[in-house]
C-alpha cells in the first residue's frame, strides 16, 4: 500500500471508530483553555504517532492540545499571538517562576483583584506569563479578546481558583523542551517543513461569504484570503514531502478549496466556546489530510 493510502486508511478507520485502541502517553494536560481548542480530537494523537514524523509542526498552537497529547521528540510550535507564545517560552525556560507568581494570584483571586491584574503591565517574562494564565483561567469562558490598543478586555468569569488539579508545570516544561517555539505567521512556519515532517494545522474557521462565530475571538480576523493562503502553503509543503493533517469547518467552500489535492473526512462535535446562548450549537468539522511522496 502506498504511503498516501496508509494515512488515508488509518484516518478513515479512526474517524469511523474501527481502529484498534491505541495507548496514550503520560497525560500532560494543556495549561490553557482556548477557543477552538482540540482536546476533543486528542484521541487522534496515538494514530498520528504511528507515522513517527521527523519533526512535528503546529503553526496555530493555541492551547496545544494535539501537541501535549502527541509529545513528539522534535517539534516546531508557533502562533501569531505574541503574549501566548511568550507564555509558552516562559514555562519551558523558567516554569518555577511562573508557578510562584501564578500561586500568588490564586491566593488573592476575587473579582476586584482580577480587574486590578488585568490593568497591570508586568515587567518580566515570568510575571507576564503568570498574568496571562491567571486571566485565561478566571476570565469569562476562557475567552481571549483584546481592544484596539491590544489590551486584554474580557470580564471576570465565575471560577474561584486559578490553579487546576491537572497542573504539572514541571512536566509541561519537560514536554516543551522538545520544541522550537516561534511567534510567526503560519506561512513562514509551514515553509520550514519538508520531507518526513508532519504538519497539524488548526486555523480559525472562516468560510467564504460568511462571518461565523469562530472568527471573532482574535485581534485580527482570519479572512477567506488567509484560508486560501493556508491551503497553498500546505500544498507546497506536500510537494516538498511533508504530511498534512488539518481541521476546518465542514462547508462547501472548504471542501472545494482542499478537494483537489487532499482527502477530506467529515467529523462532528458539540462546541461550547461560543458564550452567548444563541450561538452555542453543533458545528460540523472536517479533517483534511495529505501525505507527501516519500523520496
Ligand atoms: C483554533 S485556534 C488553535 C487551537 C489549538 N489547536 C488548541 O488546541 O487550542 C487558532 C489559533 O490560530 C492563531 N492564529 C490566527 N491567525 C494566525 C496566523 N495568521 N498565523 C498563525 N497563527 C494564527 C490564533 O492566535 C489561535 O491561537
Amino acid at each position: 500500500m502506498s504511503a498516501r493510502g496508509m494515512l488515508a486508511r488509518t484516518l478513515h478507520e479512526w474517524a469511523g471508530g474501527t481502529s484498534a485502541r491505541k495507548e496514550a502517553l503520560v497525560t500532560c494536560t494543556p495549561f490553557l483553555k482556548w477557543a477552538g481548542g482540540k482536546r476533543w480530537l486528542s484521541p487522534l494523537a496515538p494514530v498520528l504517532r504511528e507515522f513517527a514524523p521527523r519533526r512535528y509542526f503546529e503553526p496555530f498552537l493555541g492551547s496545544g492540545a494535539m501537541y501535549f497529547a502527541l509529545q513528539p521528540s522534535r517539534a516546531v510550535l508557533s502562533d501569531a499571538n505574541a503574549s501566548l507564545i511568550e507564555t509558552y517560552v516562559s514555562i519551558r525556560d523558567d516554569w518555577q517562576s511562573v508557578w510562584r507568581h501564578l500561586t500568588a494570584h490564586d491566593r488573592q483571586h476575587c473579582d476586584e483583584y482580577y480587574y486590578r491584574v488585568r490593568e497591570m503591565v508586568p515587567r518580566t517574562a515570568a510575571t507576564r506569563a503568570a498574568q496571562f494564565i491567571y486571566l485565561n483561567r478566571t476570565c469569562w469562558n476562557g475567552l481571549y479578546r483584546v481592544n484596539r490598543s491590544g489590551r486584554f478586555n474580557v470580564p471576570v468569569g465565575s471560577k474561584s481558583r486559578a490553579l487546576l488539579d491537572t497542573d504539572n508545570f514541571a512536566l509541561t516544561a519537560s514536554v516543551l523542551s522538545a520544541a522550537q517555539i516561534r511567534n510567526d505567521d503560519f506561512a513562514d512556519v509551514i515553509a520550514a517543513a519538508g520531507a518526513g515532517d508532519l504538519i497539524f494545522a488548526d486555523p480559525p474557521y472562516t468560510v467564504r461569504h460568511q462571518f461565523n462565530g469562530f472568527v471573532k475571538y482574535n485581534q485580527k480576523l482570519f479572512s477567506w484570503d488567509d484560508q486560501v493562503r493556508l491551503c497553498r502553503a500546505l500544498e507546497a509543503a506536500l510537494d516538498r514531502g511533508a504530511s498534512v493533517v488539518c481541521t476546518n469547518a465542514d462547508h462547501t467552500s472548504i471542501r472545494e478549496l482542499y478537494g483537489e489535492r487532499f482527502g477530506v473526512i467529515g467529523l462532528s462535535r458539540f462546541s461550547s466556546i461560543a458564550g452567548r446562548g444563541g450561538s452555542r450549537g453543533s458545528y460540523a468539522e472536517v479533517l483534511i489530510y495529505g501525505q507527501g511522496a516519500v523520496k
